[in-house]
């Protein structure tokens, strides 16, 4: 494992690290070159002159020499590459794994091995082989958690110890993907069971009802929906009586029977491809508003034109919030079909919340 910790004492210690470790991968560079030229030097005066007597043989010896030498030199490129990108690796400081550890536990070490595709190279995309990954959060700040996920004897009942806590541990950390298992899981107690409230009735203004939201499209235009990020399972439940087929996210344990929830980490991009969903439902949003932007372009991406962001009294923290939403939201130029901003009864005073539904409209 040649992982680099992030803090590295205070500014000083960083600077000189990285100084030094940028001097020799500059020294490693210039070695590089110059070992390559000396080798090409090599192959073009080294090898045998044609006589004045050439025969078709000695032609044919020094043209397989010569092409020995490339592939020689070939080989040595590849060699300094490989480690100048490990060098690379380490002095951007991040945590980097090492597949073939054996440090590593063997069934993390089987999914991450490389596995030749059985008819050699693809034509299409040019892969030889298939690689599995793992999310690089998975290591830090240790990468104990995902060690400990991957001790299990195969092929026998997973053990039972963390489940179902370790895996959401791993994914509030943001290890998504996690690798897959092949041990056999264990079957589980029931979810605690939410009270589904398919027909939502609120005296607040800032709840809109099923009802109201799809009224905005035209009949049997909303079809499938996704619930970003949700806390239960309800709005799935009240959509599947409309016939609407929601997928809902959540990095929890949300399960619901007969309804479709992915246990995904919001901060990852959404496993869907462009245009897919007609209403997309969020509550609330990401912590910083890099993460924010990154995440709410991700919903747009997954929106289809026309489709509809129901922003479904989502908590803003603080005034700030709301404006960061707001200019948000605007950039994107999306027609407010609805827009309330207020505090919700019932959940006391000083709290800002937004209700909107929005148009994604069809660029061009
Ligand atoms: C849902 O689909 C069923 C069967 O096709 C139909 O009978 C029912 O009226 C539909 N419900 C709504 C709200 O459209």
């Amino acid at each position: 494992m040649g992982s680099v910790s992030l803090k590295i004492g205070d500014g000083t210690a960083r600077f000189h690290r990285s100084t030094l470790c940028s001097s020799v991968v500059r020294l490693l560079m210039l070695f590089s070159v110059l070992v390559t030229n000396l080798f090409a030097l090599y192959a073009f005066t080294s090898s045998p002159r044609p006589h004045s007597t050439t025969t078709t043989t000695t032609t044919t010896t020094s043209t397989s020499s010569l092409a020995d030498h490339v592939s020689s030199i070939l080989r040595d490129i590849e060699s300094s590459e490989r480690t100048l990108y490990q060098i690379s690796r380490d002095v951007s400081g991040y945590p980097s794994l090492d597949p073939t550890s054996p440090s590593l536990p063997p069934e993390l070490r089987s999914f991450l091995s490389r596995q030749p595709l059985p008819l050699g190279k693809d034509s299409r995309s040019g892969i030889t082989e298939l690689a599995s990954s793992v999310s690089h959060s998975c290591l830090s700040p240790s990468p104990d958690p995902l060690r400990q996920f991957m001790s299990y004897r195969p092929r026998a009942p997973c053990p039972s110890a963390d489940h179902p806590h370790l895996p959401l541990k791993l994914l509030s950390l943001s290890c998504d993907p996690l690798p897959r298992r092949r041990c056999l899981s264990r079957s589980s107690p029931p979810p605690p069971h939410t009270t589904a409230n398919p027909t939502k009735t609120s005296d607040s203004k800032n709840d809109f009802s099923v009802d109201d939201v799809l009224s905005l499209s035209p009949p049997g235009a909303v079809r499938i929906g996704f619930d970003v990020d949700a806390p239960n399972a309800d709005f799935a439940a009240a959509m599947a009586v409309h016939n609407v087929t929601v997928v809902t996210s959540s990095g929890g344990w949300i399960h619901r029977d007969g309804l479709l929830t992915l246990n995904i980490s919001p901060r990852r991009r959404f496993p869907f491809y462009d245009n897919v969903f007609d209403l997309v439902r969020m509550v609330k949003g990401l912590d910083g508003r890099d993460a924010m932007e990154f995440f709410m372009f991700d919903i747009d991406r997954v929106m289809r034109p026309g489709g509809l962001l129901w922003l479904d009294t989502y908590y803003c923290v603080d005034g700030e919030t709301k404006t960061t939403v707001t200019r948000l939201v605007d950039k994107f130029g999306y027609k407010k079909l609805k827009w309330v901003v207020g505090e919700k009864a019932g959940l006391g005073k000083g709290r800002v919340y937004l209700s909107a539904v929005l148009r994604k409209p069809v660029r061009g």
